[in-house]
C-alpha cells in the first residue's frame, strides 16, 4: 500500500488525556478523499513500530487536512503514549490512505448519533456530512466529566449545535446519559450510529435491541476492545500445510502462529480493525472481536486470530 507522508501542522490538547493532530500532506497537495466514519492507519514513530487506527474527525469536504483525536491509554501497549509524547508539530508521520469500516448508510434520511468519550471522533465527521446533506439527526455525547470531553467547543459552535446534547457521568456538572429514554421509540426511518469504548457500546446496543431497534438500523464501531485472552487450550489445524498448532490456554492465536514461524498481518491486535481476518473451514470460533457483525459471527466461517479463540477442540483455518 502507498503510504502518505504527512506533516503535523497542529497538535492541540482537546481534553484531559486527549490530543488532536491536524495533518497535512508533506507535499502540500490535496489529500485522498474520505467518507464520514473513515480512519487512518498511523505508523507511530519509535522502536516498537506500532500501527494504530485513528478516526478522521474533520469534514469529508475538507481536502487539505486530516484531523485525528488520540486518547492516552495508560494501560495500553504504548501506541497512544508514543503519539502523545513523541509526536510534535512539524514532525512527519506515515499514514495509510483513509479506510472506512463504519460508513453512513447511503439512504440515511434521519439519524441518531450516540458518542461515548473519544468515540466522538468519527461521529463528528458524520454530523458534518449529515448536516451538509440536509439530513435530520440528533447527536448525544456522553463523557466522564467536563475535563474529559473533547471537541465540546467545536460542537457548541457548530451550525447544528441545537441538535447536540451533552451528558456527563460526573453528576455535579451535568446529567448522565439515559439510553433507555433516548432509544425508547424505535423509528424504522432512523439509523443509529454508535461509537465509544466497549462498555458504552455493549450498553447502547443492548438497550437498542431491547427497545426493538432492528439489526439493520444499528451501526457501530468500537473505539477499543479490552481483549480477554484466557480460555481453554485448543488445536489449530492449518488446512494449506496440514500442520497442527497447539494454542495455549492464555496464548493469543497470533502468538502461537508466530511461535511456529507463521505471520498473519495484524494492526490493532484488539479485534477492532479486521486486518487479521482469517477464513475458518471447520470448528466453532470463540469470537471476542468488535469487528464482525452478529450475522457474520453466527456463520462461523471467519474469525480474528489476534483476539478470538475456539469453542471446539479443533479449529481448521485457511492458512
Ligand atoms: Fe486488528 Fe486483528 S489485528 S482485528
Amino acid at each position: 500500500m502507498n503510504l502518505l507522508s504527512m506533516r503535523v501542522l497542529r497538535k492541540t490538547n482537546e481534553a484531559d488525556g486527549i490530543c488532536s493532530f491536524e495533518l497535512i500532506a508533506e507535499s502540500g497537495e490535496e489529500l485522498p478523499a474520505f467518507t464520514a466514519g473513515a480512519h487512518l492507519d498511523v505508523q507511530i514513530p519509535g522502536p516498537e513500530n506500532f500501527v494504530r487506527q485513528y478516526s478522521l474527525a474533520n469534514s469529508p469536504a475538507d481536502r487539505k487536512r486530516y484531523l485525528i483525536g488520540v486518547l492516552l491509554d495508560a494501560s495500553g501497549r504504548g501506541g497512544s503514549r508514543s503519539m502523545h509524547e513523541r509526536v510534535n508539530e512539524g514532525d512527519l508521520l506515515r499514514v495509510s490512505p483513509p479506510k472506512n469500516h463504519f460508513p453512513l448508510v447511503p439512504d440515511t434520511r434521519s439519524a441518531l448519533i450516540l458518542a461515548g468519550g473519544i468515540g466522538v471522533t468519527p461521529l463528528l465527521a458524520m454530523a458534518e456530512e449529515l448536516h451538509r446533506n440536509h439530513v435530520s439527526f440528533d447527536f448525544h455525547y456522553a463523557a466522564r466529566s467536563v475535563a474529559r470531553m473533547a471537541f465540546r467547543e467545536r460542537l457548541e459552535k457548530s451550525p447544528y449545535r441545537e441538535r447536540v446534547h451533552f451528558y456527563l457521568d460526573d453528576q455535579s456538572s451535568g446529567q448522565p446519559l439515559n439510553l433507555t429514554t433516548i432509544l425508547s421509540t424505535p423509528d424504522p426511518g432512523v439509523h443509529l450510529y454508535i461509537c465509544g469504548p466497549r462498555g458504552f457500546l455493549d450498553a447502547a446496543i443492548g438497550v437498542a435491541h431491547a427497545s426493538g431497534w432492528s439489526e439493520a438500523q444499528i451501526h457501530f464501531e468500537a473505539f477499543s476492545n479490552q481483549v480477554q485472552e484466557a480460555g481453554d487450550a485448543f488445536d489449530l489445524r492449518l488446512a494449506r500445510s496440514e500442520r497442527i498448532i497447539r494454542v495455549g490456554s492464555n496464548e493469543p492465536v497470533i502468538h502461537a502462529l508466530s511461535r511456529n514461524g507463521i505471520e498473519v498481518p495484524t494492526s490493532c491486535e484488539q479485534g477492532v480493525c479486521g486486518t487479521c481476518l482469517t477464513r475458518v473451514i471447520s470448528g466453532i470460533p470463540d469470537h471476542r472481536d468488535m469487528y464482525l457483525t452478529q450475522q457474520e459471527r453466527e456463520r462461523n466461517d471467519q474469525f480474528l486470530p489476534c483476539c478470538s479463540r475456539s469453542r471446539s477442540s479443533i479449529l481448521v483455518v485457511d492458512l
